[in-house]
């Protein structure tokens, strides 16, 4: 049982460890593949917000593989993004075409069920632009929404999150040092930040949209982030300065896919 906040019930994080990439980014498939079932009979569709960066390909790839792919039901399946780096979207280093290459374009999903931040116009166009389509997807269906009404949102309550962690801390386009981010009403914000050689200038959504999350699924691996990794999970409120430790969505549930050489410095 979870510590309880307010009237809920807060949700220990859960960790999974894996030898390699390829094991977790099969049980993270098949766990996503039971999420989206789970949704589409509870409420019809499913929402999934997907991340960038390296460690998701393998997830996307199998998620594409024949074995899998009838196995979500794509029709009723929307796809957002959590981040974008602001360029074209058939530039290298968008995250839409990640997702597109590696995913979207091999598998049915309606072309209207794909809600990308348009990120070849400038980021705070880009960021009020996913405000009004997140805004729109929760107007009734006369509308050309999904009539969520969830408490008169102006973004829905995502079924599953894909979110990975930088070395830093960072997850999605939440940067440490950001701090006004944290308490923004906004939807979606610009921001700039220098990290790995990636385009500086991006667009991410903010806290209150990924804490609004049923699931939220860390995927990490690598050496490199073991010691971040280490500082996240033992990370306690109300001290908690790095991004990736302060995703713990009031009533739902984060699940970290965490490889042997990110997870060499935890507890055993
Ligand atoms: C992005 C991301 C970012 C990413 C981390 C981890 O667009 O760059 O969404 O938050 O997930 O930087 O990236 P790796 O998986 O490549 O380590």
């Amino acid at each position: 049982m979870g510590r309880v906040c307010r009237s809920y019930v807060l949700m220990p994080p859960q960790l999974l460890t894996f030898d390699h990439l390829g094991s977790l980014s099969r049980v993270a498939a098949e766990m996503l593949v039971f999420q989206a079932r789970q949704a589409i009979e509870e409420r019809g569709f499913f929402t999934l917000a997907l991340s960038g960066g390296s460690t998701p390909r393998g997830l996307y790839k199998t998620l594409a593989d024949v074995e899998y792919v009838e196995q979500v039901s794509w029709p009723q399946t929307h796809v957002f993004w959590g981040d974008e780096r602001c360029v074209p979207p058939d530039h290298e280093e968008s995250n839409f075409k990640q997702a597109w290459d590696l995913l979207l374009s091999k598998v049915p999903i309606p072309e209207e069920n794909i809600y990308r931040m348009r990120g070849e116009l400038p980021p705070e166009e880009t960021a009020a632009d996913y405000a009004r389509q997140l805004k729109k997807f929760c107007l009734p269906a006369p509308l050309g929404g999904r009539g969520l009404g969830w408490g008169g949102v102006d973004f829905p309550r995502f079924d599953v999150v894909l979110l990975g962690m930088g070395t830093d801390g960072h997850t999605a386009s939440l940067f440490p040092g950001q701090e006004h981010v944290w308490d923004q009403p906004a939807v979606a914000v610009a921001v700039t930040a220098n990290y790995a050689g990636r385009p500086a200038p991006r667009v991410s959504l903010t806290p209150r949209v990924f804490n609004a999350a049923r699931q939220v699924f860390f995927l990490v691996a690598g050496a490199d982030k073991a010691e971040m990794l280490r500082q996240v999970l033992d990370a306690r409120p109300p001290s908690m300065p790095v991004p990736a430790s302060r995703i713990r969505p009031e009533k739902g549930r984060v699940t970290w896919f965490v490889d042997r050489e990110a997870a060499s410095l935890l507890p055993a």
